[in-house]
């Protein structure tokens, strides 16, 4: 299948064209893709709702997604519609982070697909914590891989990043507001250092919204380093920046790699959102 690289080695653009008939065989060929560059972005795909679902289906098992409650719908109850209108001025997700690593066994895969997407801005960021763990020093690789991390939703209640998602008015930030009213305290503890169990490539999972500090240390001792290791996952060096089209399909590895959503546009935008194959990280040994 031909791919176009979108950074130095993180992240791949195929074209919807090489796609013709989604069989088995592509649907692995796709899975291989997946494992091994961690985001693909598919271009210029014409899908409905159905063939939205059946298409990320070949990744996973989708699951109804309790965060988002916007277009919940009977029928796809696994789809959820992310929107911001116009005159909206937040919007969700504006800093680093992975989805639900205050579960025990966060979603591994999301996918993202371009409905109403602005002339331009609203672009969303990647970074790969593989190259992130790749690039440390081997002595930094061994303090880091013997230590596990607290994910905890706390930090979303409380802490400044996440009160910015709660500033906003609108209908998605209404959502947004219902479920962290509704979201009960969830803490999980983690590997600092997991591995992809496919490829068994290491990556760090950890990140500034949800990971509060290191198992059997206090916040205090933990901060430095933390800080740290936060700073340089998100380096550009390690990022992928993914400007949306209408029939856009972007999926990515939600432990591997950590998205941001960029908040410069003023126009509306419309995305429908899949998650699938909820697991627990793996600690690398
Ligand atoms: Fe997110």
């Amino acid at each position: 299948m031909n791919f176009n690289y979108l950074t130095g080695n993180f992240g791949i653009e195929i074209q919807a064209k090489e796609l013709a008939d989604v069989d088995q065989g592509t649907g692995l060929t796709l899975q291989n893709l997946w494992h091994e560059h961690e985001l693909l972005v598919i271009r210029d795909m014409d899908l409905d709702t159905q063939a939205f679902v059946n298409f990320c289906s070949l990744f996973g098992e989708l699951q109804k997604n309790y965060f988002f409650f916007q277009g919940h719908s009977e029928e796809y109850p696994q789809v959820a519609r992310i929107i911001k209108e116009i005159g909206e001025k937040k919007n969700t997700g504006g800093i680093w982070h992975h989805d639900q690593g205050y579960y025990s066994k966060p979603v591994k895969g999301i996918a993202l697909y371009g409905i109403d997407i602005p002339n331009r801005g609203g672009d969303t960021l990647f970074t790969s914590s593989t190259l992130a763990y790749e690039s440390l020093s081997t002595a930094m690789q061994q303090v880091v891989k013997s230590l596990n991390v607290i994910h905890t939703t706390e930090l979303m209640l409380k802490k400044q990043p996440i009160s910015k998602l709660m500033e906003s008015s609108g209908e998605s930030s209404s959502g947004i507001e219902r479920a962290l009213k509704l979201m009960p305290l969830e803490s999980a503890v983690h590997p600092a250092v997991c591995r992809n169990p496919v490829t068994g490539k290491p990556f760090l999972y950890l990140n500034r919204t949800t990971t509060s500090h290191f198992e059997g240390m206090t916040l205090d001792e933990s901060s430095g380093l933390l800080d740290y290791l936060f700073k340089h996952i998100e380096k550009p060096e390690f990022n992928c920046r993914v400007q949306w089209r209408p029939g856009t399909l972007v999926l990515w590895n939600n432990h591997q790699v950590l998205h941001y959503a960029v908040n410069d546009y003023n126009q509306r935008r419309e995305l429908h959102r899949v998650h699938f194959s909820a697991e627990r990280p793996i600690k690398y040994l």
